[in-house]
């Protein structure tokens, strides 16, 4: 079968779909202030068109779905998209990444049609700040989400993107909070992607810091190996019941190891996240031989590393990675 390597030998074999530009929330390291315009519902792919390029990706040795957006439980036929893709031979693990306010809705339907995991965004536990750093969220319904995905079996990572003066101070009560739930916190740098660079550099925050937290608190804590596809490097604090990983990708660049594609929501691939460079592969995806062409073109030019500020060296690239907010990348 034909397998998808770049030019520096790195395996392809996760996807990462956005179904949709669009969200009820603006997160403040997602979104602007004043929201986006969505895109046209005729911009954005039919069901139809992402099954077919699972279906052309499951030929090129992908394995590896995830559904992003925007916020994916919005689309109304997102447990049908679920239930085909799981039906593609070679799939075998179909995940999402949501906001978690559709799970009391949805989350049933989702586990039937086959979706095996969930990463849910949760940056603090405070009903106020979740309402401020989400622009209006309601962090009830997303607790009873977590709690009614949870109850369905669902292997659940709950991601923190930590933000100076905004949650760097919850660190240990995520880690804590580890201690007695079956979940994986994720502490994640925020990322200059959409953001203006000299607010990114105020709020960036280093998981260095994460370390420094656990040091300073007597936490002893073991590196383990966790289901995902992802980057995250994952730790357990002793008799802890669930577990903490780690996003760095700006203090410790993980890029050598990127196995990684991206869709966006209007049929873009993208390969890899912090990139301008993209390629329209709507229109090819009826033509398997053009598809598979146009996948390995873009392979063969992705970056090795991307080049996002380095907070560290206190040197900023300035080149605009790309014109999209995450929103419209799927993160
Ligand atoms: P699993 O490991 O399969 O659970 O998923 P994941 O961590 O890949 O998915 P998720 O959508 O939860 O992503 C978590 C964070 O990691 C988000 O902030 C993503 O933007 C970030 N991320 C994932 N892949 C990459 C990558 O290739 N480069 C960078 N810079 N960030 C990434
Ligand atoms: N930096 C880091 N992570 C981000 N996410 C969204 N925007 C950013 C950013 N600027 C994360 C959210 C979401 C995932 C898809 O991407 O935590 O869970
Ligand atoms: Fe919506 Fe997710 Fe972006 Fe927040 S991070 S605005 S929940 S897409």
């Amino acid at each position: 079968m034909k397998q998808l390597y770049d030019r520096y030998d790195r395996l392809h074999n996760y996807v990462r779909i956005s179904i949709t530009d669009r969200c009820p929330l603006r997160c403040v390291y997602c979104m602007p202030k004043e929201g986006l315009p969505f895109f046209p519902s005729e911009r954005v792919l039919s069901q139809d068109e992402i099954v077919q390029m699972v279906e052309n990706f499951a030929e090129m040795g992908v394995s590896k779905v995830r559904f992003t957006g925007g916020e994916p439980l919005l689309r109304s036929d997102v447990a049908e998209i679920v239930q085909r893709v799981h039906e593609i031979p070679g799939i075998d693990d179909i995940s999402a990444t949501t906001n978690g306010l559709y799970l009391p809705r949805k989350a049933a339907a989702l586990k039937e049609a086959g979706l095996q995991r969930l990463n849910i965004s949760l940056d603090t536990f405070d009903a106020e700040r979740y309402k401020k750093i989400t622009r209006g969220g309601n962090i009830k319904q997303v607790l009873k989400g977590i709690q009614i995905a949870s109850d369905l079996g669902f292997m659940i990572k709950l991601n923190v993107v930590v933000i100076k003066g905004q949650n760097d101070d919850e660190i240990l009560d995520f880690l804590n909070y580890t201690r007695t739930h079956n979940v994986n916190i994720r502490f994640i740098e925020f990322m200059p992607i959409g953001n203006p660079l000299k607010t990114w550099q105020k709020e960036y925050v280093g998981l260095k810091s994460v370390f420094d937290v656990c040091a300073e608190n007597g936490l002893a804590y073991d590196p383990i190996d966790l289901t995902g596809n992802g980057p995250s490097e994952n730790f357990k604090i002793k008799d802890a019941v669930g577990s903490f990983g780690l996003i760095h990708p700006i203090s410790n660049k993980f890029c050598e190891t990127c196995n990684r594609l991206r869709i966006t929501p209007d049929g873009y691939l993208k390969a890899c996240l912090y990139w301008d460079e993209e390629i329209n592969i709507r229109q090819a995806i009826p033509d398997k031989e053009e598809f598979q062409r146009l996948i390995q073109k873009a392979l063969d030019s992705k970056p090795l590393n991307h080049e996002m500020a380095m907070a560290d060296a206190d040197k900023v690239v300035n080149k605009a990675p790309t014109w999209r907010h995450m929103s419209q990348i799927g993160g």
